[in-house]
């Protein structure tokens, strides 16, 4: 793996955190009417016990301004401050305008530049990164990075492989520039990012875009859905995750045991355990809410970071790590001073 890249050469901070979960609650009972499966097998295998549904009417963009609006609002910020929005999401509401867009319009963020991210489960992660860089480059001061996903969207029914381990949300945090002297709480203290194009195919959407358009032909074999090597996937995640955390800590000058709460992405509660188990850490100061949610994709580490936050599990000055993996396949960590 290549040396990461990026210095913890400033200070962005989290000053503000939400999420928003949609209210139908799709359980694993529920699918074993629909594919074969049960919810022994999704429990054992994955540790997912239900996900959420985003309602027909409702597109990413309506998930992300809904989070959105929740983390300007703990932040204390106004629309109007909001400078720049990235959506990290691979569900976007449509090819373009990006989904960012439909956001900056829902939430009235009149002075914001807006783009997406697309790096899957990554994608937040990667987010925060390339925010990060525009702030500490003076270029602005406060950001909106969110990640939302409607992969209910992706999904074939049909598909038992795939079916039951994604679901819909979105989580939210508004960044901003903190003077380097100060101590300013939720300040990210260094990130490193990874990436290997060579097992892309590992796990896509083969169909819908330009290397494959949907046609009559082939719109009954789903080619617009969500396919994946489950097993493949499992053994670069658990790597990729592990290595990308002890590089994010090493570059902040610290190690596993100074860690407060890691904040994993929520795919399977296997791979957060062994992760764990390799970095020498309790269960106890893992945060793990994917029973609740499934694979959110790109929103399960804003929303995880949510909830610990209004759950009272991140105290001042702790050490949070965040750590994620995707297709693509991406991986990325970011350590963060509470
Ligand atoms: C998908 C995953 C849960 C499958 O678990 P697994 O233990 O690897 O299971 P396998 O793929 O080996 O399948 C075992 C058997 O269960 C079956 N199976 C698959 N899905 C099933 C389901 N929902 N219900 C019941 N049986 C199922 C398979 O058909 C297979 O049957 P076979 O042995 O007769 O062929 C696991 O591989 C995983 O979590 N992978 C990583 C996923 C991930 O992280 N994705 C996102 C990355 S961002």
């Amino acid at each position: 793996m290549p040396a990461p890249s990026s210095q913890p050469f400033c200070a962005s901070s989290i000053i503000g955190t939400g999420s928003y979960m949609p209210e139908k609650i799709l359980t694993n009972d529920d699918l074993s009417k629909i594919v074969d499966t049960s919810d022994e097998w999704i429990t054992s295998r994955t540790g997912i016990k239900e996900r959420r549904i985003a309602a027909a009417e409702q597109a990413t963009s309506d998930l992300a301004a809904e989070a959105a609006r929740k983390a300007m609002e703990s932040a204390g910020v106004s629309p109007e401050e909001i400078q720049l929005i990235i959506v990290a999401t691979v569900t976007p509401d449509m090819f373009f305008p990006s989904t960012a867009c439909f956001v900056q319009k829902k939430i009235g963020a009149s002075n914001a530049v807006c783009f997406d991210v697309s790096a899957a489960c990554s994608g937040f992660l990667y987010a925060l990164q390339v925010a990060r860089h525009f702030i500490n480059t003076g270029n602005r001061t406060t950001a909106l990075v969110i990640g939302a996903e409607k992969l209910s969207s992706l999904i074939n029914w049909k598909d038992r492989n795939t079916c039951v381990l994604f679901g819909d949300g979105a989580g939210a945090v508004v960044i901003r520039r903190a003077d380097e002297e100060t101590e300013a709480p939720g300040r990210v203290l260094s990130t490193v990012m990874g990436t290997d194009g060579t097992l892309a195919d590992v796990l896509k959407v083969p169909g819908g875009g330009s290397a494959c358009p949907i046609t009559p032909e082939n719109v009954d074999s789903h080619p617009n859905t969500i396919h994946m090597e489950g097993r493949e996937t499992f053994k670069h995640a658990v790597t990729r995750m592990l290595e990308a955390s002890q590089q994010a800590l090493e570059m902040a000058g610290l190690s596993a045991s100074d860690v407060a709460l890691v904040i994993p992405h929520q795919a399977n509660a296997r791979i957060i355990s062994a992760i764990a188990e390799r970095l020498n850490l309790p269960l106890e100061r893992v945060f793990m809410n994917l029973d609740k949610y499934g694979n959110t994709s790109a929103a399960t580490i804003p929303v995880a970071l949510d909830e610990a936050n209004k759950a009272g599990r991140l105290k001042k000055g702790d050490v949070v790590l965040l750590v994620a993996f995707g297709g693509g396949f991406t991986w990325a960590s970011s350590v963060v001073r509470w």
